[in-house]
């Protein structure tokens, strides 16, 4: 039998409030992510890819608790974290940590690198300052930053060295799910592997598990072992990592590797295609398939009815008409 899934995410919705009013003169919302679902067994990596937009961050807000979702339930292991309030949240939220994209923007510039990792430990009010300086001694050496670059502020590091600052900021609290939110796509070329590698290794040594946003799909094959396509707040495409990259499913999920030159598009059926058009406007309700603006085999039915993942329980999922048929 299979494991119980770490993380279990079951129809998660967040709504946002926009300013302004629609015809009827209702308060406009966007739907940023709708219906969401995804497991992540111990251990694994579960890669979201999608364009800008698409609301994977938002979903992993909500995971994370730091969004308040519309609807939606969040297990993390066997526990509803989704329905926890006051000081139940703020004692499991330590279970769940981010790894933020921009190193510039996301460490306090005026803060020692020792304090910005012991920053999440404080909040949490659990350890003593010695337990709190061991385990920081134990995480600059994990992520491979030297003692003395302890005394030091961000503005001394560069951007690799911040991240990996990012990094043992997230660990601190000795989380089980860490979100890792396009962790490297601000830094430069050469130092995107070595930050890569890091989170492998470290991943294997804290038996940590991921959920990994990319939109940069070679990313995504280096490090994930199932894969979630988002499209405009849903997920389109879901499956492991070799069904995805031997045969995508759904006519956006091939648009997006067809972006991409470095990737060998094995399958035969797919030809590289560009997606044009503009994708739906998420403030108001959608009738049919939020991608048949663009996609290049749509039909009338397209725009009718939105598909469901499919099939059912199956390990390669998508939400296409045409594989319904
Ligand atoms: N606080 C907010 N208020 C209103 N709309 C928001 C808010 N945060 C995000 N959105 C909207 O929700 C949608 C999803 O945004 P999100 O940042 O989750 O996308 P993303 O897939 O992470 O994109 P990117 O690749 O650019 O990071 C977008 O239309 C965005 O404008
Ligand atoms: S449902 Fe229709 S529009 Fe949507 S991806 Fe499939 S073929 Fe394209
Ligand atoms: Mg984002």
């Amino acid at each position: 039998m299979s494991k119980p899934a770490l993380l279990s995410v079951r129809n998660l919705s967040v709504r946002f409030p926009l300013k302004g009013r629609d015809e009827h003169g209702k308060r406009k919302t966007l739907l940023a992510v709708d219906n969401v679902s995804f497991d992540i067994p111990e251990g694994k990596t579960l890669g979201i890819v999608g364009e800008s937009g698409s609301g994977k961050t938002t979903a992993a807000l909500a995971v994370a608790r730091l969004v308040e979702k519309e609807a939606g339930q969040i297990i993390l292991d066997g526990h509803d974290f989704g329905a926890l309030t006051g000081d139940e949240l703020r004692i499991a939220r330590q279970n769940v940590q981010i790894i933020f994209q921009d190193p510039y923007s996301s460490l306090n510039p005026r803060l020692r690198a020792e304090d910005i990792v012991r920053e999440p430990l404080r909040h949490a009010g659990q350890t003593s300052r010695q337990e709190q300086d061991k385990i920081i001694d134990e995480l600059f050496h994990a992520v491979g930053l030297r003692p003395e670059q302890k005394r030091l502020f961000p503005h001394q590091f560069s951007g690799g060295q911040r991240q990996r600052i990012g990094i043992a900021r997230a660990l601190a609290p000795r989380p089980s799910i860490v979100i890792c939110d396009e962790p490297v796509s601000a830094l430069d070329v050469a130092v995107q592997a070595q930050i890569l590698n890091l989170l492998k290794s470290l991943q294997k040594q804290f038996n940590l598990t991921y959920l990994f946003i990319s939109h940069d799909l070679g990313v995504i094959q280096h490090m994930c072992d199932e894969i979630a396509v988002m499209y405009m707040g849903q997920v389109v495409e879901r499956a492991n990592r070799n069904s995805f990259f031997k045969q995508q499913k759904h006519p956006y999920s091939n648009a997006l590797l067809s972006a991409v030159p470095s990737i060998e598009l094995h399958a035969e059926h797919i030809r590289r295609q560009d997606i044009s058009g503009a994708p739906p406007d998420l403030t108001v309700p959608q009738t049919g398939c939020r991608f048949a603006g663009r996609c290049p085999l749509a039909q009338k039915a397209c725009h009718l009815s939105v598909p469901v993942l499919l099939p059912e329980n199956a390990s390669h999922q998508a939400a296409c008409h045409l594989l319904t048929d």
